[in-house]
């Protein structure tokens, strides 16, 4: 599309959609931002903070099972460009609570399409150009072996979790628009994100939160499993090349090429911070409960708990088809977007602290005007 877009993000205060507004509205400053996210316990304003202030941008307060909302969002905006991050992520609490993920990877993802559909295709004062840009998981392609070769786009889908089988469900959804409709849609499946921002329930910010506070590493099993490990701004370059350079209707892997065991990788961020309690003596007052700050080592915290009900083995992404196609090309690798990550959680205990316990509501009251 050239010009400026007038962009809808769904989910765009959790996790990788924050990253991506601030990553966005960087690079393309005249475009609008819509941000449309329900505020559950995974999203929060204050992950918008750096873009709060400018003109281009509006937040509203709204969710995805709710098309009145939608709709108005869309026609008072003239929403040309919805990147669609909304969704339950956690596959933890899928298996707890999968009713959630059915209602807002499925149900809410099928809302914004038929929304498209009727402002994009069925109105006569259509944009001349639309775009709809899901973000889904490899999780849809199931699991994989020791020797098995990575995901491509071709790999069946298999999910195996209540998560994965509820994306793998928005992913046929958006394909069967295009297919059917006429909608121009795109859609990427990446790799396990980490980087700022991350909720404290997913691996590796959990990890480091329970470390600093003195609490147990529980490793699922026996820490074998593996992931692919992505860094949250190399996934945001990977959307915006998929959304500028990929072809219509085409689906694109993107992957870190960081293939880590759980066990190493929590082994790693014991010694990243042994190493930076050493380097910094004001942690060990900033964090008094870690072992780093008594003298003992963090790997002491680590425990071996019972696994995950059906707890995928592997899994792995083969990104071959966006770096010749696109050029994508991830710019981290695991030690460099590690310590980005640990360094920005250091450095903003106040966030993770208020997230965790739900008061950066009143933080974010205090800074900024109330929600739209
Ligand atoms: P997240 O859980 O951090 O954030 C989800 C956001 O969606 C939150 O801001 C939440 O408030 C919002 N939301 C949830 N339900 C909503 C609803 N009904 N209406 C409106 N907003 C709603 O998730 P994330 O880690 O940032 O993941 C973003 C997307 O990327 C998801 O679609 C996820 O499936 C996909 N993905 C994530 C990863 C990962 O490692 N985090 C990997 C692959 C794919
Ligand atoms: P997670 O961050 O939940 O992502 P996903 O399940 O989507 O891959 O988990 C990453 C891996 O870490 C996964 O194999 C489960 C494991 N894990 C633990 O061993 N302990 C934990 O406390 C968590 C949250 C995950």
């Amino acid at each position: 599309m050239t010009g400026a877009r007038k962009v809808l993000v769904t989910g765009g205060a959790g996790f990788i959609g924050a990253n991506f507004v601030r990553y966005w509205s960087d690079k393309y400053p005249s475009d609008r931002i819509v941000v449309l996210d329900a505020l559950t316990y995974a999203g929060n304003r204050a992950n918008l903070e750096s873009v709060e202030d400018r003109d281009t941008y509006r937040f509203v307060h709204g969710n995805i099972l709710d098309p009145a909302v939608i709709g108005d969002t869309m026609q008072r905006e003239a929403i040309d460009t919805i990147v669609h991050f909304a969704a339950e992520s956690h596959v933890d609490r899928s298996i707890h609570e999968p009713d959630a993920f059915i209602q807002t990877n499925v149900i809410g993802t099928n809302n914004l399409l038929m929304a498209a559909r009727k402002h994009w295709i069925d109105s006569d004062s259509a944009p001349a150009n639309h775009l709809f840009h899901h973000v889904s998981t490899d999780e849809v392609y199931g699991t994989l072996g020791p020797g098995d070769p990575a995901f491509t786009e071709q790999t069946l889908y298999a999910p195996n979790s209540p998560y994965a089988a509820s994306k793998a469900a928005s992913d046929h959804l958006v394909r069967s628009y295009h297919h059917t409709f006429g909608m121009q849609v795109t859609t990427s499946n990446c790799s396990n994100n980490y980087g700022p921002y991350q909720f404290p329930e997913k691996l590796i910010p959990l990890m480091i939160v329970n470390a600093l506070t003195g609490k147990a590493l529980p490793v699922y099993g026996d820490g074998s499993n593996i992931r692919d490990w992505l860094y949250v701004d190399d996934h945001c370059r990977g959307i915006d090349l998929v959304m500028n350079k990929g072809r219509v209707g085409a689906t694109y892997n993107i992957g870190g090429n960081n293939e880590w065991r759980n066990i190493d990788i929590v082994n790693q961020l014991c010694s990243s911070i042994d190493a930076a309690f050493a380097a910094n003596e004001q942690l060990a007052v900033q964090f008094p409960q870690a072992p780093a700050a008594k003298g003992q080592k963090t790997e002491s915290l680590v425990c071996f708990v019972a696994d995950r009900l059906g707890h995928d083995w592997r899994y792995a992404i083969d990104a071959t088809l966006a770096e010749s196609e696109l050029g994508y090309k991830p710019e981290e690798d695991f030690e460099s977007g590690f310590q980005l990550t640990l360094n920005w959680m250091l450095q903003n205990e106040g966030w993770w602290r208020a997230v965790m316990d739900g008061s950066y509501r009143d933080w974010i009251s205090r800074n900024y005007s109330a929600e739209s």
